[in-house]
């Protein structure tokens, strides 16, 4: 698509390739090889002489469908998808990082993004740094010369940490450093990092942009000259690549995405400053609550306050599961983004593998629940919320 169209055009027509047969719907390329006309076109394509699909693991029709929607939509030049959000995560490290290099991190991250920083990087000899990403002095303080790498959620899972993107990005320029942004708690309608200078953008296809329960997948967004030159050589050969099922669920699922996103968060909205007035809440945690510590930041990169919120009980882990368990709409889940309102306790799943020091330096206490807000209608759920709370 050469002209520049407004968002909501590009979610149901960007990347659209129709094939020969000229269907409304794109295509579902189910197929992972591709035949060519001769040994000499295989040669020329293999050379690079020629376009032309060779492999799946390497590019797909329907896959390069969903992967230049999704660019359009964050507003990067190039996307690479992904069998899920953490083969995203783990792969835009990799693809840059060598034995020696060093990463500067944002503690307040999910579980397993933590377990790739904490556990498996300084097994190649890769040194990471945790900061509070929320204090912009921590992140010049721990530069080194040899700090590749700046990487952050925002908002963090779970407890919506918002980082300052343009002064992170800002610092990371000056200092040669890319910045990789875990976008996944906002999705690419409520923020585009992009805008505020980040160079790699992570996904989870699972969450917002599926949205329905239905496909794992993820995708990296950056410049074309990072994906051709550096993600694309790695996640190539090393084939953490999505199928071709899922990369159509996800395609067709963006034309939905931001009615969705848009409901769920007025939604979560409501339920959070519902939260606030219950007597048995110690705690809410939303971005664009006034109380919230960073309301301001939170309003100045993102359109909405999200799908996502954290609040603690007043108690521990029995009120929480009491809680939880009392529940009739909210569905017992980990995942997020979903039209179906999900509940999680996140000591005891998501962020189980953090260990409990760390856990408690973030503030996820065992009190602490994560509410996934969906599609239901809202006096529903704020009613299921008020009855599990009185009981
Ligand atoms: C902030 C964040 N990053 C990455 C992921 C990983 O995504 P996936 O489950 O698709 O691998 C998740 C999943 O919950 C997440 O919450």
């Amino acid at each position: 698509m050469k002209k520049k169209y407004k968002q909501d055009t590009y979610l149901v027509r960007g990347g659209l390739q129709r094939s020969n047969f000229k269907e409304t719907s794109e295509a579902l390329f189910l197929n992972s090889g591709f035949v060519y006309d001769s040994a000499e076109q295989a040669e020329a394509i293999f050379k690079g002489e020629q376009t032309g699909f060779q492999y799946t693991r390497y590019a797909n029709p329907t896959i390069e469908m969903f992967e230049q929607r999704l660019a359009l939509l964050d507003g990067s030049e190039a996307c690479f998808a992904t069998s899920s959000g953490m083969s995203a995560v783990f792969g835009s490290m990799m693809c840059q990082l060598k034995t020696g290099d060093h990463v500067v991190s944002a503690s307040a991250l999910f579980g397993s993004c933590r377990y790739i920083l904490k556990e498996i990087l300084p097994k190649f000899g890769i040194e990471v740094s945790f900061i509070d990403g929320k204090n912009i002095n921590e992140w010049k303080k721990n530069i080194k010369k040899n700090t590749k790498i700046f990487f952050f959620e925002s908002p963090s899972n779970p407890c919506l940490e918002i980082i300052d993107i343009k002064q992170v990005c800002s610092i990371a320029k000056k200092n040669k450093i890319t910045t990789i942004v875990d976008n996944i708690f906002a999705s690419p309608i409520l923020q585009q990092p992009v805008k505020f200078g980040a160079d790699v953008i992570v996904y989870s296809g699972t969450k917002h942009i599926d949205g329905q329960g239905r496909a794992m997948g993820g995708a990296v967004c950056s410049s074309k000259k990072f994906k051709e030159d550096i993600l694309k050589p790695f996640l190539r050969h090393t084939g953490p690549c999505i199928s071709p099922f899922n990369a159509w669920v996800l395609l067709k699922s963006l034309e939905t995405i931001k009615i969705r996103v848009y409901a769920q968060s007025e939604s979560a909205l409501q339920i959070a400053k519902e939260l606030e007035k219950q007597k048995k809440v110690e705690k809410v945690y939303y971005p664009f609550l006034k109380s919230f510590p960073q309301y301001t930041l939170a309003k100045k990169q993102q359109s909405k306050g999200g799908t996502m919120v954290a609040f603690k009980i007043k108690g521990k882990q029995k009120e929480a599961f009491k809680f939880i368990n009392k529940l009739k709409l909210f569905d017992v889940s980990n995942n997020l983004g979903d039209t179906k309102s999900l509940v999680t306790h996140p000591t005891t799943t998501t962020h189980k593998v953090l260990g409990e020091e760390d856990r408690l330096s973030l503030g996820i206490t065992s009190n602490l629940v994560r509410l996934s807000v969906g599609l239901e209608d809202i006096s529903d759920l704020k009613e299921d919320i008020l009855q599990a709370l009185k009981s």
